[in-house]
């Protein structure tokens, strides 16, 4: 396959364009204009994950997203979620002052001069209606300026382009097999959120590959060795046929333990704790087989077990085979999925200035139909090097504002990845640069999905 970015087809003024694919060019993470660009022909275009679904469950609920300088208003009306542009159409006043609520019967009333709308966005109230000329007044025009919404896995998302390929287009086959994993019934149990004073692609980086686990989260490599050296070091097999099936297995738990604790979720104690039961059943000898008997095992168990409990969870072992999930699941460009059995963690980065961003992650888990909790309403912000993040994140976020300041370094002209483990970065970085140079709205979808399951993913030909 051959990588290279045919350049010939892409507009000729995009900044810091990356011509070699494993090469990305240090300004892309910095310099304001091509921080501009995406501001420009990227976030207008994209699907972006606007908020989680369990916060608008009633009629009149209401979520503020905000993208650049963009306030957008997802809400749930008689007809399902709706999305509009937060501004009063009489003199432009943003319809809501708050992060979420509830607009109640009479829908939302401008602050200034007092004018409704519904929830469908229709214009309900006009005070002195009989002072402005009747064509100022008509219905359609004084409706609330739409914005495209799809639902997908407990989501709302929106996309400020009418044009844009549908989000099912964008995501392909990813979408089926998080559904299958049963996506939609996940609900919330922590909501974290930093602000981090970096460039949004350098704090999504940091997740796009499991190379970084060796230094950056040395427990894990720790509690599972072999597989991380076999992996990134090319030493061995995932499973140590040294090794008895009772010791790789008690790594294999270890490491899901450890997992499990630093990231508060994702592999859930729950599930944890019903691999303990299993840790002294009986096995085969082989090493590889054991193992592989063994996670079926725990699989199974966690599907009956949860499921008696009333969890709406798949049974793993079936959609193992039928749908199999990849260690992330990245939805293009800012939103992504960490999927562990029945729970996930889940992030999204938005930029806020060339070298700042917001992140946030949501700890994402089943409860028994009618249990659930009380979603939280709001993340808990916190200092980017706070002792109060999950170990895991802590580590990440150790490394982000470092590497920022070091790609001003001088002589620094670009990251070089590794063609076969790193080339998730390559692949997204050059979709940026597919919207930047306008490339048709279809391929680009299609270069959308090539990137689900693409953890620790070779450089892609894109087609563009
Ligand atoms: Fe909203 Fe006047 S600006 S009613």
């Amino acid at each position: 396959m051959n990588a290279k970015t045919d350049n010939t087809s892409m507009a000729s003024d995009v900044p810091f364009k990356i011509t070699d694919p494993a090469k990305i060019p240090a300004k892309r993470y910095y310099d304001e204009g091509f921080y501009s660009k995406e501001c420009e022909e990227l976030w207008p275009h994209v699907w972006q994950m606007a908020c989680r679904l369990e916060l608008i469950p009633n009629i009149g609920d209401w979520v503020e997203y905000r993208i650049l300088d963009k306030s957008i208003i997802v809400v749930r009306s008689e007809e399902g979620v709706k999305s509009f542009h937060n501004a009063c159409r009489h003199r432009g006043v943003p319809l809501t002052q708050e992060s979420h609520g509830n607009c109640g019967q009479r829908g939302f009333t401008c602050s200034f001069h007092g004018w409704r709308w519904n929830t469908k966005g229709e214009n309900t109230f006009v005070y002195g209606k009989h002072l402005f000329d009747e064509a100022l007044l008509d219905p359609k025009d004084l409706a609330l300026h739409p914005c495209r919404v799809e639902e997908f896995g407990g989501c709302a998302f929106i996309n400020l382009d009418d044009n844009a390929p549908s989000l099912r287009e964008c995501l392909g086959e990813l979408a089926d097999r998080l559904e299958a994993h049963g996506i939609d019934n996940l609900r919330a149990e922590w909501w974290f959120a930093a602000e981090l004073p970096a460039n949004w692609k350098v704090a999504m980086e940091a997740f796009q590959e499991g190379y970084h686990v060796m230094r950056t989260h040395p427990q894990l490599q720790h509690a599972a060795p072999s597989l991380y050296n076999a992996r990134y070091a090319g030493l061995g097999d995932a499973i140590d046929t040294q090794k008895s099936t009772k010791q790789n297995v008690d790594a294999q738990f270890a490491h899901m333990e450890r997992l499990g604790r630093g990231m508060a979720g994702m592999v859930h104690s729950k599930e944890v704790e019903i691999a303990r039961q299993l840790l002294d059943v009986e096995l085969p000898e082989d090493p590889n087989e054991g193992v592989m008997m063994w996670f079926g095992m725990v699989q199974d168990q966690i599907t009956k077990q949860l499921q008696a409990k009333g969890e709406p969870v798949p049974d793993l072992n079936s959609v193992a085979v039928s749908h199999p999930l990849e260690a992330v699941e990245f939805i293009f460009p800012h939103f992504f999925l960490l999927p562990f059995f029945t729970s996930m963690s889940s992030y999204r980065v938005r930029p806020l200035g060339p070298e700042k961003c917001l992140f946030e992650i949501w700890s994402l888990t089943n409860f028994p139909e009618g249990e659930e909790p009380e979603p939280p309403q709001e993340p808990s912000i916190l200092p980017y090097d706070s002792k109060d993040f999950p170990e895991v994140p802590q580590q990440d976020f150790s490394n982000i504002p470092h590497q920022q300041k070091g790609l001003h370094a001088e002589g620094f002209e670009y990251m070089r990845l590794a063609k076969d483990i790193e080339g998730l970065i390559s692949n997204y970085q050059r979709i940026i640069d597919g919207y930047l140079a306008k490339v048709e709205p279809d391929k680009l979808a299609k270069a959308i999905q090539q990137l689900g399951g693409n953890f620790d993913g070779k450089i892609k030909d894109l087609g563009f």
